[in-house]
């Protein structure tokens, strides 16, 4: 069975790795001639660890492609998966283009029938309108079956995902044609959900809404335990031990950011106003963390009157630790917000800086170390849980930094460190150290 993945981003490149390294034939296809170089000589474009030393081996057993050619790609595949990207439009709705253009391109290039398999998130109804643009286009002696496979992966940990996954959701109006993608997964071994073509477009959107939901959940939670007392990490492991809520999912910090959460929380948002429903508790989820991402620099604010003129360290800049993706990251709104406040701000992460230097330019400073970041600094914050950032000693901050004062958006060290260190210290959620 020949198998071609569309789309060399995070979803295509894992999903294509991991099939052809249980022993699939496969073909990674993408326009962006340069990215299939970069691959072909063993490198991945994004940064996850543990991906080059897979691509590597499967290309060397001959089971993985790279190909920048549409025909190569399309003519002989047996099933061809879509894991195009499908970016925010500005009214908050996914942009389809991508996927509508890879569905032209499959009508216009395939020799033989094919399974359709749709891998990037995509509102309700969209694997029909793919079937149909499909379908417009395509010759009369071939049948295109479509397939919804929605991918669950996170970045960071996208290879163990795919391997460990809680389980493989497979839509199609077609029992055949969802039989015939299940065989693909069978040699992952996880458990296989079944569904109508809706169901699954819809399960992707409800698992990241709910996911998202239980952060910004927690961090109301954290934000009134600052007010009301208590200490967040003590009240979500209470919490998280009731096994109806579970303890994932329930860090409470500077909110959430990255690729997915917010773009799909606000797809799910638009397609609900579309069939005139009010999501309300989807409303607030967005809401909630918003104001999330703000919270530690009002924090900071409040508690040095003025940032104007200050030195301010941001320690941690990608939207989580081990990616390089700073997407919806809370580190852009807060040099946003340190810059129109006049902060003279110096930034350090361990692999994020290139990303936000093009963003920033010289209007910040680059630390080429964490501690080197926090020199003569005033204020740290720390935004990434990085472990280097948080392996740093308390002492660090305190023979680096002109005046210790700490606002740690992810909970990175204990209470009692912090007091014993004579640092001043902030967190979320748990009393402050003064
Ligand atoms: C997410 C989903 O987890 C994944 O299933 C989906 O396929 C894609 O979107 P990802 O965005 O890679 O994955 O990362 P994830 O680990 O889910 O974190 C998303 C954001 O939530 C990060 O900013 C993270 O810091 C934040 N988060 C996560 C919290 O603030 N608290 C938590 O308890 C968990």
């Amino acid at each position: 069975m020949k198998i071609t993945i569309t789309g060399t981003g995070y979803v295509g490149l894992v999903t294509g790795v991991c099939l052809s390294d249980v022993g699939h034939q496969i073909t990674c296809y993408d326009i962006d001639q340069e990215k299939i170089d970069l691959l072909n000589s063993g490198k991945s474009p994004i940064y996850e660890p543990g991906l080059d030393e897979l691509i590597q081996k499967n290309i060397a057993i001959g089971r993985l492609l790279f190909t920048a050619d549409v025909k190569e790609a399309y003519s002989d595949a047996d099933s061809i998966f879509i894991a195009v990207g499908t970016p925010p439009n500005d009214d908050g709705s996914a942009n389809l283009s991508y996927i509508e253009s890879a569905a032209i391109d499959i009508a216009k290039y395939i020799t033989k029938d094919c399974i359709v398999v749709t891998k990037s998130t995509v509102p309700v109804g969209t694997n029909e309108h793919i079937g149909r643009i499909i379908q417009e286009q395509l010759p009369a002696d071939l049948k295109v079956k479509i397939v919804s496979n929605p991918e669950f992966l996170r970045e960071g940990s996208a290879i163990h995902d795919t391997f460990n996954g809680d389980r493989i959701v497979i839509g199609s109006d077609d029992q055949e044609a969802g039989k015939t993608i299940e065989e693909i997964y069978a040699p992952f071994k996880l458990p296989v959900v079944r569904t109508d073509l809706r169901s699954a477009e819809m399960i992707k959107y409800a698992s990241n809404s709910f996911l998202a939901l239980k952060i910004s959940f927690i961090n109301e939670i954290a934000n009134l335990c600052e007010k009301v007392g208590g200490n967040i990490e003590q009240v979500a492991t209470g919490v998280g031990l009731d096994k109806r809520i579970g303890n994932k999912f329930l860090q409470a910090g500077i909110g959430f950011g990255g690729s997915c959460f917010p773009k799909d929380i606000n797809a799910l948002n638009h397609l609900a106003n579309e069939y005139d429903y009010d999501f309300k508790i989807l409303k607030s989820v967005i809401d909630v963390n918003r104001l999330q991402k703000e919270r530690l620099f009002h924090k900071a604010k409040e508690t040095l009157g003025s940032l104007s003129g200050k030195k301010v360290t941001i320690l941690g800049l990608t939207f989580k630790p081990n990616t390089d993706d700073i997407r919806d990251a809370a580190s852009l709104k807060m040099i946003q917000d340190l810059l129109l406040e006049d902060a003279v701000v110096t930034v350090y992460d361990p692999v994020g800086m290139p990303k936000v230097e093009k963003l920033y330019g010289d209007k910040i400073q680059y630390g080429s170390s964490a501690e080197k970041a926090l020199e003569n600094s005033e204020v740290a914050f720390i935004l990434t849980e990085w472990d280097e950032i948080k392996n740093l000693s308390l002492e660090t901050f305190k023979n680096y930094m002109k005046k210790p004062i700490l606002f740690d958006g992810r909970n990175c060290f204990k209470l009692e460190d912090a007091e014993n260190h004579g640092l001043q210290y902030y967190s979320i959620g748990r009393r402050p150290i003064v």
